[in-house]
Order: structure tokens, then C-alpha cells, then sequence
């Protein structure tokens, strides 16, 4: 068997482990596995912290992600959108917004928030890949505290990968990922709620490898370790 075959196998087993994972999360207590901050969840309150983070990641960074363009006029894509919560968000601000998500569970609930949000839609995806979009092409993507559960780095990899090859020469992937290493992680590898970590040479790497430039990054070693990687 090719390494390339084997690493195919172990990305569609651990697949399989983060849909089983999410989708009992989500029966369980969806808004709270989304954000735990708190444990039964107002939803309008809910729904409110989706906006706020908006407004800090995306309001206040719109010259790096838009450029010149008006956001009305840009198609984005959101990987790991949950319930929607920034969804909707991002929905008043781009023309169209397309979320993925491995759990059909979450797909089936942010679907139901987002009834009336015209301009979003919501693909489920196998964990790994973006073919669930087929042939769409983006101005801009996105992921927030989604990375940081997946627990292989192949995965995060593979990601990156399909959105360099998604995203128009120029435009921008900001996303979070765990930078935060150490033995009791490498010992939970496998482990869905904690993922893999990224450090800055695995960043540089990963960004020269599918057609990317790091042109901006902050948060290294952290939890959240942003990554602003501008497609060539
Ligand atoms: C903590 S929630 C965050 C949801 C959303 N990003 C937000 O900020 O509201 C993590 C989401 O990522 C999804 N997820 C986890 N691993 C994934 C993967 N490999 N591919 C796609 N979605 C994934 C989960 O199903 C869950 O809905």
C-alpha cells in the first residue's frame, strides 16, 4: 500500500470518529459544545456572541479581507459552521455565505436558524475534504474554534489544500488553529475535542506547499493561533 493510500485510510477513519463525536454532541447540548461558555444557553444570547465575533474578526479586518472589494459583492466560505452561529453573521455581511460541517446533526440544526437567512447555505462535508461544494469558488474563507478539535494535522493539511484550490488568486483564509503542544496533547492525539497542534514552521509549510503566502499570523503556541494566509 502507498503512504499516500495509507494516509487516505487513517484521514477517512478519523472522519468517521469526529461525525460520530460531533453528532452526539450536538443531540446532547448543540449551543453548549459550540460555545461552553455556558451550559443552557439564551439563544438570541447565543446568537449574540456569533455577532460579536464578527465584529472582532472579521468587521474590524475587512481591509485585509475585502480589500477594495465590497463584501456584498463576495461569496465566503465557513468551515466548521456548526450551528450558524457566525453564519448569520456572516451573512449580513457578504452577498452569500456557504458553511460546511462534518456533523449532520449541527447541519440539520443550522439549517433551522438559518431559514430565513437567504444568502446562507449549509453543506454537510466528510470531515476532511470540500467536495460537498462542488464546483463553487470563494473570495474569502473562514474557521473559528474548528481546527483546533480536529485531531490530525493531515487533516487540517488536506483543508488547506482544498481551499487554496477554492479560493480566487488574491484572496484570503483566516483561521484559527491550536498552537498549543505539549506530551499530554501528542499522548491525546486521537482525542476530537482536542486537536492537533500547528506550529509556526508546520504553518510556513503547509501555506508554501498549497499556494500560499503567511501574511499575517499571531498567537503562536497558543490556543488560538491565527493565520492569515493570503492565496497566490
Ligand atoms: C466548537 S464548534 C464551532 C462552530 C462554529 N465555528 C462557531 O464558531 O460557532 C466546532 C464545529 O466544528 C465541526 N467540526 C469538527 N471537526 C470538523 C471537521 N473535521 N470538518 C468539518 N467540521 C468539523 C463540529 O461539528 C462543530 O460543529
Amino acid at each position: 500500500m502507498s503512504i499516500n493510500l495509507i494516509r487516505r485510510i487513517k484521514m477517512a477513519v478519523l472522519a468517521q470518529q469526529m461525525r460520530r463525536d460531533w453528532d452526539r454532541r450536538s443531540r446532547e447540548n448543540a449551543l453548549h459544545y459550540v460555545n461552553t461558555q455556558q451550559e443552557a444557553w439564551d439563544e438570541s444570547e447565543f446568537f449574540s456572541t456569533g455577532e460579536q465575533n464578527v465584529q472582532d474578526q472579521i468587521l474590524s479586518d475587512l481591509e485585509r479581507i475585502c480589500g477594495v472589494r465590497d463584501p456584498r459583492s463576495m461569496r465566503a466560505l465557513e468551515i466548521g459552521c456548526g450551528v450558524g452561529r457566525m453564519t448569520r453573521a456572516l451573512a449580513s455581511v457578504f452577498g452569500e455565505v456557504h458553511g460546511v460541517d462534518v456533523s449532520k446533526e449541527m447541519v440539520q440544526r443550522a439549517r433551522r436558524y438559518l431559514q430565513t437567512t437567504s444568502n446562507a447555505h449549509v453543506h454537510r462535508n466528510s470531515g476532511c475534504d470540500l467536495r460537498a461544494l462542488k464546483n463553487l469558488e470563494f473570495d474569502f474563507a473562514f474557521s473559528f474554534i474548528v481546527f483546533q478539535h480536529v485531531p490530525s494535522r493531515d487533516i487540517i493539511d488536506n483543508y488547506v489544500a482544498e481551499v487554496g484550490r477554492r479560493l480566487v488568486p488574491g484572496a484570503l483564509f483566516k483561521f484559527q488553529v491550536q498552537g498549543y503542544e505539549s506530551a499530554e496533547l501528542s499522548r491525546r492525539r486521537c482525542d476530537t475535542w482536542l486537536g492537533a497542534s500547528v506550529s509556526e514552521r508546520d504553518a510556513a509549510e503547509m501555506a508554501a506547499r498549497h499556494g500560499f503566502e503567511v501574511e499575517h499570523s499571531m498567537g503562536s503556541g497558543t490556543q488560538y493561533y491565527w493565520l492569515w494566509f493570503r492565496k497566490k
